[in-house]
């Protein structure tokens, strides 16, 4: 698919002045939509970490794989906050190249990534963007593009992934899960990847450490949590409870991985993955 370079509009209060962490992973994932100040950003991140671009890379496989089996699960609504710029492998044509009656809502608050997936998305149906920030739970579940195009009353897998260290307050995160973890039908699922130095390698540890240094001179700086807190904030909560899916929690490069896929094991980040269970 060709999509032409983003031209900045006024009207869309695009910040060039920062590099933007959705337009970062755009250029690491080999993409055309970012701005110079982003890939001198992406560069120095290359340089001090060469193998970042893999763990970009192992991420997105990662989200492609754990939305199939979400699919063949029987799900067919998908809810994604903080989608980024939908190319490489979007939700959208994974879920229909699985049923064309699938339904997926972007969520995304840069506005560079939704001016591209409106573009994107134009004349595809079942899929809408929403330019909302995730952390007002009220206003995405809310807003025509989610519950214009999602039915609550059948199951959606709500996914995160590669932004929940941009919610820095670990309260808001864990109230925020539970509004969306419970907004749908039963048999709702969670996916989430989410960055952590609790890891085995040192390097690994090393390297996200020193990406959230990095990211905090950003328009977001991000924050990595260790597995017990994420545990705490998104699969055990006191009105329900993730059932997580084989493997656990593990890294997202060892989430059932696949032959040919970055990966193994140096992500550095956790991936969860569940079925929601209230508790009676
Ligand atoms: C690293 S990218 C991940 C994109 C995609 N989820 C993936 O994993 O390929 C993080 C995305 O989250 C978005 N984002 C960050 N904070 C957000 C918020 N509070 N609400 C909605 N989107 C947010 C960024 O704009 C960016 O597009």
């Amino acid at each position: 698919m060709t999509v032409p370079e983003p031209l900045p509009d006024p009207a869309d209060e695009i910040d060039l002045t920062l590099p933007n962490p959705a337009r970062v992973y755009d250029y690491m994932l080999g993409g055309a939509h970012n701005f110079a100040t982003d890939r001198e950003f992406a560069e120095r991140v290359l340089a001090a970490l060469p193998d970042t671009r893999e763990l970009a890379l192992a991420n997105r496989a990662f989200l492609g794989r754990a939305v199939r089996v979400c699919l063949d699960r029987g799900l067919r609504q998908f809810l994604d906050l903080g989608s980024g710029i939908p190319t490489a492998e979007p939700v959208h044509e994974i879920a229909h190249r699985a049923d064309p009656a699938a339904r997926v809502a972007y969520v995304d608050v840069e506005p560079v990534s939704v001016a591209m997936s409106r573009q994107i998305l134009t004349g595809v149906d079942g899929a809408s963007i929403t330019a909302a920030d995730l952390t007002d739970a009220e206003a995405v579940l809310a807003a025509p593009g989610v519950a214009g195009l999602l039915d609550p009353a059948e199951p959606v897998a709500v996914l995160a992934v590669s932004v929940l260290h941009f919610v820095r307050d670990d309260d808001l995160l864990g109230v925020l899960f539970d509004r969306y973890a419970t907004a749908f039908g039963p048999g709702s699922m969670l996916v989430v990847s989410h960055g952590s130095t609790d890891v085995d390698d040192p390097h690994t540890a090393e390297r996200m450490r020193t990406i959230e240094r990095l990211t905090r001179d950003t328009a977001q700086p991000a924050r990595s949590r260790d597995r017990a807190l994420l545990r705490r904030l998104l699969v055990d909560r006191p009105g329900h409870r993730l059932e997580l899916l084989e493997p656990g929690l593990v890294d997202v490069s060892d989430w059932r991985a696949e032959d040919g896929q970055p990966g193994a094991g140096r992500a550095g980040m956790y991936a969860v993955v569940g079925e929601v269970v209230p508790r009676r």
